[in-house]
């Protein structure tokens, strides 16, 4: 082995390392006056959620991942719900404007928290759009059309993600908050789908596991590799995923839940 002498360089040619961010935010003490839209309000017991909060970003170490905590918003209800603030891919990041008005301060430390690692843009108004509406399956990407996504910013996301590759493919919905709560990503081409609340013919060709009729909310879930992070709760589906031969890491949401979010709200994950 040769020494560079002048600056220690071994010689050694190292391959590129790949580390799996999860960016997340703590539970804001105001979690108690969220949005709802499809579900009643609910008392929330605020040092439960955080410690399904803290729970939930173990699971995400545990499975690899560098959890960088943003620190709570004590003014903004929704903010720990961090997904629908951006869209992060390979290439670039693109800031969302929430459908929510109240949920659109939450964007800026967002922005903030993803500038060392991808080019950013934002989408502009009259766009509206969640980052909880999109899924990206490989170079597809699939966006619900909810009560917080319009066409014009799937229209936004067509012409910025177009250069790349990507096909934008629209999902209609009717029932839930978000795309990812009918639809959820659990393996390669393969999709957990709760067929009533989303259009499954939007996802011809790729493999689709049913969620137990008796759990409508059960399609949320978060792969990370190749586990996918799931919420307690839905044994009846979780049991199908295991026939499936899809492994499943159970994390607890009562509280969260009541603030109509799934396993997917509560983090940013991709790799630098
Ligand atoms: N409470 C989650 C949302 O409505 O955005």
């Amino acid at each position: 082995m040769q020494w560079n002498e002048n600056n220690g360089d071994t010689g050694v040619r190292r391959e590129p390392c790949t580390v799996r961010i999860a960016i997340t935010r703590d539970v804001s003490p105001a979690i108690a006056r969220c949005e709802l839209t499809h579900l009643a309000r609910e008392p929330i017991d605020l040092d439960r959620a955080r410690a399904e909060h803290t729970e939930y970003e173990k699971r995400l170490a545990d499975l690899g991942c560098d959890v960088q905590a943003l620190p709570a918003e004590p003014d903004l209800p929704d903010s720990v719900f961090v997904e629908d603030a951006a869209v992060v891919l390979p290439e670039l990041a693109i800031i969302t404007r929430p459908g929510a008005e109240s949920r659109r301060p939450e964007t800026a430390s967002i922005a903030e928290a993803l500038a060392p690692y991808r080019t950013m843009i934002a989408i502009e108004a009259p766009g509206t759009i969640d980052g909880g509406d999109v899924l990206v399956v490989d170079r597809t990407v699939y966006i619900g059309r909810s009560e917080r996504t319009n066409e014009n910013a799937i229209a936004q996301f067509r012409a910025a993600l177009a250069p790349h590759g990507y096909t934008v493919i629209p999902v209609t919905l009717s029932g839930c908050l978000h795309l990812k709560s009918a639809v959820g990503l659990v393996g390669p081409g393969t999709l957990l789908i709760n067929r009533d609340w989303a259009d499954a013919s939007a996802f011809d060709g790729l493999r689709m596991i049913d969620v137990d009729p008796g759990e409508p909310r059960a399609a949320c879930a978060l792969l990370v590799g190749d586990t996918v992070v799931y919420p307690a709760g839905f044994d009846r589906t979780r049991a199908r995923l295991t026939r499936a031969g899809i492994r499943a890491v159970v994390v607890p949401v009562s509280e969260l839940a009541k603030a109509e979010s799934g396993v997917t709200c509560c983090s940013l994950i991709f790799d630098t």
